[in-house]
């Protein structure tokens, strides 16, 4: 074959392959062609789609009444006041027992982020926020945050109070015990300086 023919060969080859490419060309907005998709259709309902055997047509299906997610503690409180009191009866802080030298640094870290805006560094109340105008807290060092218990605290910061607003979204359930922690070591420290000062 000759330089010329096998060029013109190759050229035709080319053309008819970029043509077939061409004509093939795939709608990227549709769904591929499957073949033997397998196990790609699951037999289960996908989790959105509608189902005929449930009364409401949905596949999702809320969990039976009753029932509590495998890792999920549940709090069975609202923002109450008398739901504060009962947190401080039946809640224990888990991590009091635990490495409580990291807990109280990471509750210190937290406090500084969340808490002191409106509590102070110290918790006297005199955060940036009061002294803006906001109503200003009570001291997180008297003798009212001193009696609260330590489920009372966490409920505060969970559901809020009067015109505090919850912090549940701010600090993860963990963190909220890890605040108590710390607001209980400004306790101890304010009471240990209230003799130095008067
Ligand atoms: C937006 C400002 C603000 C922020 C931020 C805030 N608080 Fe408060 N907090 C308040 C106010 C105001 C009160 C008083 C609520 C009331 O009217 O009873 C209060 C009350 C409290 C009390 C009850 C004190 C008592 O003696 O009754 C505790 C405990 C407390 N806060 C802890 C915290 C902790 C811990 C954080 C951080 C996770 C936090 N607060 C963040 C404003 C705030």
């Amino acid at each position: 074959m000759s330089v010329r023919v096998r060029n013109l060969v190759l050229m035709v080859l080319l053309t008819a392959m970029t043509g077939t490419v061409f004509l093939a060309r795939r709608d990227y907005s549709k769904k591929n062609v499957e073949f033997m998709p397998g196990m790609v259709e699951p037999a289960a309902y996908e989790t959105q789609a509608a189902a005929v055997v449930y009364v409401d047509g949905n596949a999702a299906r809320a969990p039976s009444r009753g029932t509590i997610a495998r890792g999920f503690d549940p709090l069975p409180y609202t923002r109450s006041a008398e739901d504060a009191l009962r947190a401080g009866f039946e809640l224990r802080n888990p991590l009091a027992l635990v490495d409580s030298a990291d807990n109280l640094a990471r509750g210190a870290v937290v406090y500084k982020n969340v808490c002191s805006p409106c509590h102070g560094p110290g918790g006297a109340g005199d955060g940036l926020i009061p002294q803006r105008g906001f109503p200003p807290p009570p001291p997180l060092t008297a003798p009212h945050a001193n009696s609260m218990k330590d489920g009372q605290l966490f409920h505060v910061i969970t559901f809020g109070q009067g015109n505090m607003p919850p912090f549940a979204a701010q600090a993860a359930r963990d963190d909220r015990w890890r605040v108590v922690m710390f607001i209980r070591r400004l306790q101890t420290a304010a009471i240990a300086m209230t003799p130095a000062q008067q």
